[in-house]
């Protein structure tokens, strides 16, 4: 089937996901109250090129009525979940949480990662919000092995998110990647043991929590990209791409 990476494939994705995991954290480093999302923008598609990839996002379009999507990466501000427009008009501020989402295409694979970090000093609800989003992450990615289903990672992450108290978004979700920025079969946040795909040694999946302070809900702006929370509750987002083994997982996008 074509969505099984072969074992070269994986290697390739392995070195393309660490590079991708080395830029991102040049720019999470970058990350300070008065820089602007599109300096973060320029950084991220230099280091990219630096390395001999392309940025996947640019010029992305995801099916249905939307523009292509204009950067190399996705700067996503407090009640922002994801898909954030990086700008020279949006600054960051002291307390501000920003959702920093990646891709690229390395030797004609396709990695996926994103992490949310704080802006300088960060009220206790928002660390919480970081940490819960990114140990659901790690919930859902200790699920993975050949033989256990999409559904198995839906519900760790969702037990453990909503056992902290945090709100689980619907109308995004994880996927297939790795001969595209996107590819099936979807990999939903919330969900039941033993439902949906079947996980075969060589998929390779983006397993990528969405989780809100408040309510769930979530609206698309009138720029046609950047989902926000309805309330106007924070959200974060962390994402891995991850290689299903035949006993268990390999992170990709680590360094
Ligand atoms: N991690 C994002 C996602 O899976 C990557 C797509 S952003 C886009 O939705 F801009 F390329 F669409
Ligand atoms: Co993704």
């Amino acid at each position: 089937m074509a969505f099984i990476k072969s074992k070269k494939e994986i290697e390739a994705l392995r070195e393309g996901g660490q590079k991708l995991a080395e830029i991102l954290r040049k720019v999470v480093e970058t990350v300070k109250p008065g820089v602007t999302t599109k300096e973060l923008d320029r950084l991220a598609e230099s280091l990219i090129l630096s390395v001999g990839g392309t940025p996947s996002f640019k010029g992305y379009h995801i099916p249905g009525a939307h523009t292509p999507y204009p950067a190399s990466l996705c700067t996503s501000i407090n009640d922002e979940v994801v898909h954030g427009i990086p700008s020279e008009k949006r600054v960051l501020k002291d307390g501000d949480i920003i959702g920093l989402d990646i891709g690229m295409k390395y030797k004609r694979l396709y990695t996926d990662m994103a992490v949310t970090v704080g802006v300088g000093a960060i009220d206790a609800a928002s660390r919480k919000l970081l940490l819960v989003t990114e140990h659901a992450l790690a919930e859902g990615i200790v699920q993975v092995r050949a033989g256990a289903h999409v559904g198995d990672i839906s519900e760790a992450v969702q037990t453990y998110a909503e056992d902290h108290g945090l709100g689980v978004v619907r109308e995004l979700v994880g996927h297939g990647v790795g001969h595209a920025v996107h590819e099936n079969p979807p990999i939903p946040n919330f969900g039941s043991r033993g439902q949906g795909e079947k996980l075969r040694e060589g998929m390779v999946i983006a397993i990528e929590p969405m989780l809100t302070a408040g309510d769930y809900a979530v609206v698309l702006a009138p720029d046609d990209w950047t989902w926000k929370t309805k309330d106007g509750s924070r959200a974060a987002h962390f994402e891995h791409t991850v290689a299903v083994t035949k006993d268990g997982v390999r992170v990709l996008t680590k360094i």
